[in-house]
């Protein structure tokens, strides 16, 4: 599903990245833990297609079978837009919007219709324990309410890959367990992929493989 071969970055003089490969099958739950620094939140916004690697010799990065590097901006934002759902820690729901609402924002991007979107935004918003918070705009939710909006909103779309970025990071133990749950069923549901980025022990070691970032690579634990 993801294949990446020598990727580097670097901010100015800084190597943050220094050739990561990674192989990551359909279906997979991997996390990627480490120290802070080591080049994580980096890693997976460049797998996310948010950022770009600097180029190199051998450099590869392919996602369901596409070749990212070689797409131009409107592609990769449709390819985003069908494919890829991201969690990440500083969620920017629209404040504009009620909850439901930025729910079903992605899966109008992608033209589907209101009645099936606002049907399945309901059912993901109430399995994260939403379903008395739908109308209410972001000012108006706790942090925590927040990220589950956040995240009901990255999956609307049934990604075949979501990146999360500290995804239970803001929430209290019962919601973290929950979304983690909730995590595994897509993927036996589905077969969604899923590459996290956590300093949650628990949450890293249910993962099928435990990828250890140590100053700008990665190696198996
Ligand atoms: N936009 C940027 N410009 C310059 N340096 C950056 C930028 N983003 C990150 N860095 C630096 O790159 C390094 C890796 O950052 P990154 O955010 O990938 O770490 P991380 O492993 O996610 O850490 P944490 O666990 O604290 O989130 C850090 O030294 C950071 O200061
Ligand atoms: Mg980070």
């Amino acid at each position: 599903m993801i294949q990446a071969k020598n990727l580097h970055k670097y901010y100015d003089q800084l190597h943050v990245l220094k050739g990561v490969d990674l192989h990551i099958q359909k279906g997979e739950i991997v996390s990627i833990v480490g120290a802070s620094g080591a080049g994580k939140t980096t890693l997976l916004q460049i797998l996310g297609t948010l950022d770009k690697p600097n180029s190199d010799i051998g450099i590869e990065l392919r996602i369901n079978n596409e070749d990212i590097l070689s797409m131009n901006d409107k592609n990769l934002s449709r390819f985003r837009n069908l494919n890829l759902g991201f969690i990440f820690q500083f969620h920017q729901l629209l404040p504009e919007f009620t909850a439901l609402e930025n729910v079903c924002i992605p899966a109008y991007i992608a033209k589907k219709s209101k009645k099936e979107t606002e049907e399945e935004a309901i059912k993901l918003l109430t399995y994260l324990g939403l379903s008395h918070r739908i109308n209410h705009k972001p000012s108006e939710l706790s942090g925590g309410e927040q990220q589950r909006v956040a995240v009901a909103r990255a999956l609307i779309n049934k990604p075949a890959v979501i990146f999360a970025d500290e995804p239970s990071g803001n929430l209290d133990t019962h919601s973290a367990e929950n979304l983690h749950q909730l995590f595994f069923k897509l993927r036996d549901e589905f077969g969604q992929t899923f590459v996290i980025v956590t300093h949650n022990e628990e949450l890293a070691n249910m993962a099928d493989r435990k990828l250890v970032m140590i100053d700008g690579l990665i190696s198996n634990s």
